[in-house]
């Protein structure tokens, strides 16, 4: 049932351009420009009228909350607060019914996510759910809901949960951003356009494979590891993290590019590998700046860059190229090859990459 594949975790990885399209089929008609989604469509002077969205959830799917919280802001113009379940519910949270709660969550089994939803419900807040498992105690919790089609997903890991879950949180801005006229009509086609383009460039993620392994090789001894990324991918490098922690069982944290000298610069040594999300991007120039100020510290640098990136390239040790994408969407690329370099560093560790120790797929104690 792994396909031919050594762990469900790489299979899973694989399945990315297949699954993102199967998220968005039906759903998004680019030649007309029509999102159809009847959870949104359903619920959409909700949307309409909130005066915020909160988003609820826990781990990866934070991380995909984080992603959504930019591209919510930036297409439809709602103010986005994400929040972890497990803060939200303990600390008497303020919830209006002119709230839109949106919980994320792969299995629709957390606990946390679960008992967010329902104090939200109780404080008359619309709560919408984007689950994977059909059926699970979040998607009947919800009052509606999208599921993400990523199929299931074995790996104790998440990968393409995260990517489907942005998939669908997409669409929606995305047809809050139609309805309110927030994005021009060119940039509302455009993307569209660029979204059923997204599974080709993931493919094109994917064969950076045999470049994530031999940087593997050079960093599998690591005993620490730091993520950088700006803007959309800032929640990028919070989830190449988590995703290295979790499964190699090395120590890495993730942090907003800028962020780095306001502390963890003074862990930078020749001994600190840094990953540094940095496609062509806004604010591109800044990124290469921060990449300097690493270099000087002889941190060894890991970038991944956009193909025929010159200026990164000649100051990094390492670089993993992807296919152009623009900044809203490349979360969807950009985070393919640190889940593959996640997934080798643990195998050469001899880890357990599928059931790595003390997790469990569903979290469903408190
Ligand atoms: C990370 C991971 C966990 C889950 C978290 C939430 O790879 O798997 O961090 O993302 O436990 O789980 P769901 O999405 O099922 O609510």
């Amino acid at each position: 049932e792994k396909n031919g594949y050594d762990h469900f975790m790489l299979k899973e990885i694989y399945e990315q351009p297949n699954v993102i399209k199967d998220t968005y089929r039906g759903r998004l008609h680019a030649d007309t420009g029509i999102i159809k989604m009847a959870g949104v469509e359903d619920n959409l002077q909700k949307f309409l009228n909130a005066n915020r969205i909160l988003i609820v959830a826990c781990g990866t799917s934070w991380h995909a909350g984080l992603v959504a919280e930019y591209i919510f802001e930036e297409f439809a113009r709602i103010p986005v607060e994400v929040e972890y379940a497990s803060e939200f519910r303990y600390r008497n949270p303020i919830i209006n019914k002119d709230d839109v709660v949106i919980a994320i969550s792969q299995s629709g089994e957390t606990a946390d996510t679960l008992a967010a939803i329902k104090m939200a419900k109780e404080n008359g807040a619309f709560v919408f759910g984007v689950c994977n498992v059909v059926g699970s105690s979040i998607s009947r919790e919800t009052h509606a809901g999208a599921y993400t089609h990523a199929g299931p997903e074995i790996g104790v890991a998440s990968t393409k949960a995260f990517t489907t879950q942005i998939t669908v949180l997409t669409l929606i801005a995305l047809r809050l951003a139609n309805a309110k006229g927030t994005l021009t009509k060119s940039d509302y086609f455009r993307y569209l356009q660029e979204m059923e383009l997204i599974p080709q460039k993931v493919e094109e993620a994917l064969q950076t494979n045999d470049v994530a392994q031999k940087v593997a090789a050079a960093y599998k001894d690591a005993s620490n590891c730091l993520y950088l990324g700006r803007g959309y991918n800032f929640p990028v490098a919070l989830e190449g993290a988590l995703k290295l922690k979790e499964i190699s069982y090395i120590h890495a944290e993730g942090y907003p590019a800028a962020e780095m000298k306001h502390g963890p610069i003074a862990l930078i040594d020749e001994q600190m590998p840094v990953v540094v999300v940095a496609p062509k991007q806004e604010h591109y120039d800044k990124i290469v700046s921060n990449i300097q100020e690493i270099k000087s510290r002889s941190g060894k640098i890991i970038a991944v860059v956009t193909k025929g990136d010159t200026q990164v390239k000649d100051l990094a040790d390492h670089v993993i190229e992807i296919p152009e994408v623009s900044d809203a969407l490349s979360p969807l690329v950009t985070t393919i090859p640190l889940q593959l370099l996640s997934y080798h560093i643990a195998v050469m560790r001899g880890c357990n990459v599928d059931q790595p120790r003390n997790l469990a797929k569903s979290v469903t104690v408190e």
